[in-house]
């Protein structure tokens, strides 16, 4: 998939390149950015302005709305560079689309198609150098939306800004993970915003995740807020639990991110012949799962976790251990996605987009 039609993009080159003051080989995620980002601007009932400047901080006025009512909504995504130095996106229409759901659960103005590919073409095209070849190396992609209006009336905004910021990436999370399954503290509630990736949905899962980090846990998954019976996603991932030979993932719904890479592991695992069922899980089925042997993976999917193993859970004060196997689903599955991410494999399904 490719889109053509570049608008005209502004475009103001950096006088200098920080690229080799970067440790490639020892990134922390999401802490070293490109020498370029992307701005445009919502002013006057439209997107204008779009540029692409060397990266620099902003200003904003202190009553801005995103202070003050948490008008802020992002997405990501990733660059893969092949081995012919060709850049690719995975499935980048997805996270446009989502973006845009987010939006409107904000009551932020929809961003445009055009803008959007065109701004990442700009960008990206500028900064290529930052998307290293290799298995497991990327360029991480942040766009963002903000209320940028003045005044700390509370109602939405009438200017915004929509931002693209990118960093050079490896693997998201350091060492094993080990997630504590909720049983007070909620993500989100049905009628909410749950499934919009909006700042304050991250926010709100600080504090819970830090008293389960006290706890030795990296990560909380989320149940549902009426009756913490049912399971929904964890803080940077949707969840997927390997029972016996199947595998289960819950329905997305307006408590749950829609993630991209949850539906292209579905599809993928679909695809080599792994049973997969999108059915409510209870925390009881999975305890009752890790008693009798039969749960045999829990591993998260994210566009910035990839496919990360869950090597264990707890759940009020009890904690379960998950065998190692010699070869699970969970890699199986990264490497097949992983393979058309970076063109080393035929894209039957259509996901792999040439920038
Ligand atoms: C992503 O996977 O891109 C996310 O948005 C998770 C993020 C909070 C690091």
């Amino acid at each position: 998939m490719t889109k053509e039609t570049i608008q005209d993009i502004h475009v103001e080159k950096a006088a200098s390149t920080r690229i080799n003051e970067v440790d490639f080989n020892n990134l922390t995620f999401g802490s070293v950015f490109t020498d370029h980002m992307f701005e445009c601007d919502f002013k006057d009932g439209e997107w204008k302005n779009p540029t692409v400047k060397p990266y620099q901080p902003l200003t904003l006025d202190p009553s801005a709305r995103v202070f003050h009512y948490g008008q802020a909504v992002f997405e990501g995504m990733k660059a893969y560079r092949d081995d012919n130095d060709e850049t690719w996106l995975f499935r980048p229409d997805e996270n446009f689309n989502r973006i845009n759901k987010s939006c409107a659960r904000l009551a932020m103005p929809e961003f445009p198609e055009s803008y959007f590919f065109d701004g990442l073409k700009t960008l990206l095209d500028l900064d290529k150098d930052w998307i290293k070849k290799g298995f497991g190396n990327s360029l991480y992609i942040r766009p963002f939306v903000i209320a940028t209006q003045s005044g700390v009336m509370a109602s939405p905004a009438n200017a915004y800004k929509f931002i693209i910021i990118c960093s050079p990436a490896q693997s998201y999370y350091g060492g094993e993970v080990r997630v504590k399954i909720a049983d007070h503290y909620s993500r989100a509630a049905s009628g909410g915003f749950g499934y919009a990736k909006a700042a304050g949905n991250y926010a709100g899962q600080f504090y819970p995740t830090n008293l389960a980090k006290e706890e030795g846990f990296q990560q909380v998954i989320w149940t549902d807020a009426n009756t913490h019976e049912y399971l929904e996603e964890a803080g940077t991932m949707n969840i997927f639990f390997r029972i016996n030979d199947k595998l289960v993932t819950c329905p997305i719904s307006d408590c749950i991110l829609d993630g991209v890479t949850r539906k292209s592991v579905i599809d993928m695992a679909k695809d080599m012949g792994i049973e997969v069922e999108v059915r409510p899980i209870k925390v009881k089925e999975v305890i009752e799962a890790a008693e009798n042997d039969s749960l045999k993976e829990i591993f998260g999917s994210g566009t910035a976790a990839v496919i990360t193993p869950i090597l264990g859970f707890g759940y009020k004060g009890d904690k379960w251990e998950l065998p190692k196997l010699d070869s699970p689903y969970a890699s199986q599955i990264k490497n097949k996605i992983m393979e058309i991410q970076y063109n080393k494999a035929e894209d039957k399904f259509g996901w792999r987009y040439k920038l």
